[in-house]
């Protein structure tokens, strides 16, 4: 990586939500993505949140991935005051096991984009792999690492063994 700024930007509601925002983190460390996480709340901490990603742009961040749960508008209200990609992860919650966090991620009016991953682990994970795809398109080092972690994962499932 030819720079040590925070080329994506992670985000959650809330510290409960890094037991599950930790694998995003994962991802992007093995992939060696330099990137920051921090918890920023759309309701809690609504001027701090808009000030952050107001700012990540000008500290070289290229992706923001936001993270939360129930009522969850950190995603959207991310892209509003950002033009860069954001990327909304559902976390799982205890009363709708995420349903509600990915209607209120993922319903978003039409001029506001945010692009949507899975509840919960899956999502992510597929959160940073997507981040890794969108700054693979200008660096094909990156490119390479992503076709190789595919052909590892290929050859994993094909591996498998069934008792
Ligand atoms: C959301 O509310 C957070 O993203 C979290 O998923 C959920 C619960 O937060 P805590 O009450 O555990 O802080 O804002």
């Amino acid at each position: 990586m030819p720079t040590s700024a925070p080329l994506v930007a992670v985000i959650m509601g809330s510290k409960s939500d890094w037991a599950v925002m930790r694998l995003a983190a994962e991802v992007l460390a093995n992939f060696g993505v330099p990137h920051e996480c921090r918890v920023l709340s759309a309701h809690r901490t609504p001027a701090d949140t808009a000030d952050y990603v107001s700012q990540a742009e000008s500290r070289g961040s290229e992706v923001v991935i936001a993270a939360a749960g129930g009522a969850a508008h950190l995603a959207g209200v991310c892209a509003a005051h950002t033009v860069l990609p954001v990327l909304g992860v559902p976390m799982e919650s205890a009363a709708l096991q995420g349903l509600d966090s990915l209607l209120s991620t993922v319903q978003m009016p039409a001029g506001i984009p945010v692009g949507t991953l899975a509840i919960g682990a899956a999502g992510a994970r597929n959160a940073a792999l997507l981040a890794i795809a969108i700054l693979a398109n200008g660096r094909p080092e990156l490119r390479e690492k992503l076709k190789r972690y595919r052909a590892e994962q290929r050859e994993k499932i094909l591996k498998e063994k069934l008792e």
